[in-house]
């Protein structure tokens, strides 16, 4: 584990199995969770791995985007996101941000995989029930749920915590 930046989390949904993913985009559509989404990330950076920018088709509205690829970006959308070749010149720049700024990183598996070693926390949204898809992830063994923000007949949204950490504030809601 690395050392967790405070103003760093993760936002994910995945089913019992851990899909959280299918043919590139996500397997289930859950209004309610994607306003959840949309009010925790709003006002703040995401960042986001190439495959899921495409999958959601560029930036979203209210948000900077910070974007992970080693490729070169199609013109249209070079002034809308910031691109980063490769982790460490994106983790170097987190500090150059006011601490104020939260920063949300979206997926997808490849990002979950580099990111969550430093993060504070992780907004996990569990579905119920079993989609059928290409893309899993497993939630990391060194955080423990510590809240939960929305129960459904479809899903719980967790909040889990590093277990290495005091709390580190409340997520705006
Ligand atoms: N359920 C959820 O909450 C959720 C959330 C997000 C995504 N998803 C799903 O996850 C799937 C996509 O995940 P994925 O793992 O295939 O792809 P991904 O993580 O979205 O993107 C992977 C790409 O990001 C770039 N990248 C990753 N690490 C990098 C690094 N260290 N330096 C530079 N570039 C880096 C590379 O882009 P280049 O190839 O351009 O170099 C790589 O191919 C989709 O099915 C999507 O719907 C689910």
């Amino acid at each position: 584990m690395q050392r967790p930046i405070p103003n760093l989390r993760a936002i994910v949904a995945m089913d019992p199995a851990g899909t959280v993913g299918s043919c590139g985009r996500l397997p289930w559509h859950l209004p309610e969770d994607l306003r959840l989404f949309r009010s925790l990330t709003i006002g703040h950076t995401i960042i986001v791995g190439r495959r899921t920018f495409d999958s959601i088709g560029g930036s979203l509205p209210g948000r900077d985007c910070w974007l992970l690829t080693r490729r070169e970006l199609p013109a249209e959308f070079q002034n809308s996101v910031r691109i980063f070749p490769d982790l460490n010149s994106l983790l170097l720049s987190i500090p150059t941000v006011p601490v104020e700024r939260q920063f949300w990183v979206i997926g997808g598996v490849e990002v979950y995989r580099q990111l969550t070693p430093y993060c504070a926390e992780i907004i996990q949204t569990a579905l119920r029930k079993r989609h059928i898809g290409d893309t899993r992830w497993q939630m990391p063994n060194d955080f423990s749920r510590c809240e939960i923000l929305l129960r459904r007949e479809e899903f719980i949204t967790y909040r889990w915590r590093r277990n290495d950490i005091a709390e580190v504030g409340a997520v705006p809601l």
